[in-house]
């Protein structure tokens, strides 16, 4: 069981992304649980106000420090009602973080309890982001109009390595990406499609072969598509 508390000024989009598909059924059987908290609810003035513009000038406006505190602060404490004493990892969603892989997936994965962060505007205070945050998360090197889209990322990629979110026996990492190495080709009925003959190995019966080819079509598959890989795994033997 894990649990993400989301803080976000659009609570519907990240709530309509992750409630369908496999996270959804994760979370109505009971082994993920996913809140959306929406930051404007702690924004203690008239018109619900959450931004304001930089000192110092500069283009476009900052969420401000005291509601994301608050936001924060709410969230934490229902944790802590639960009975839940450990630290809490929070997570800001931000294209100056630390670029989301699997590994960091797999660690994620351990927590009980995880909340992130999705900034808007041109960004947030970062005396808010010193006293709250523990990880910064990048997805990838371009930059979104907020940080919804990619806490939906890191909450998919963590909540399907929890036991019980995937159907399959199997753990989620038997997939792309254990040892550094892409998935090999797959393939299913029928056995001739548009001329295109499944590779005879695949219907031996002869499962130690298959193994091996399955292993060399990810050497090979990798080093065409990502060489990076390669290298990483290089360096981690
Ligand atoms: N917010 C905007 N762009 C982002 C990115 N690439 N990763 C994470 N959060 C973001």
């Amino acid at each position: 069981m894990i649990g993400f508390h989301i803080m976000t000024l659009f609570p519907d989009m990240v709530l309509n992304g992750l409630q369908t598909s496999i996270i959804g059924r994760g979370i109505e059987r009971g082994y993920v649980e996913v809140e959306a908290v929406n930051i404007r609810d702690y924004a203690f003035n008239k018109h619900h106000k959450v931004d304001d513009y930089p000192y110092g000038g500069g283009a476009g406006m900052l969420m401000q420090a005291e509601p994301i505190y608050q936001c924060y602060q709410a969230i934490l404490q229902r944790i802590r009602e639960k009975g839940q004493d450990k630290p809490v990892r929070c997570i800001y969603l931000t294209p100056q973080g630390t670029v989301f892989r699997q590994e960091m997936a797999r660690s994620l994965a351990k927590e009980e309890e995880l909340i992130l962060l999705c900034g808007h505007y041109e960004g947030v205070d970062e005396r808010v982001l010193e006293e709250i945050v523990t990880d910064h998360i990048s997805i990838g090197d371009y930059v979104l109009t907020g940080g919804e889209l990619a806490a939906m990322v890191v909450v998919d990629a963590v909540a399907r390595l929890v036991p019980g979110v995937l159907n399959n026996d199997a753990s989620g990492e038997t997939e792309s990406f254990q040892e550094n190495l892409l998935e090999y080709p797959q393939y299913s009925r029928p056995e001739v499609w548009h001329d295109k003959k499944v590779p005879e190995i695949l219907l031996s019966g002869h499962h130690e072969n298959v193994e091996k080819w399955r292993y060399e079509q990810s050497l090979i598959r990798t080093r065409e598509r990502r060489p990076d890989l390669l290298v990483k795994n290089e360096q981690n033997n």
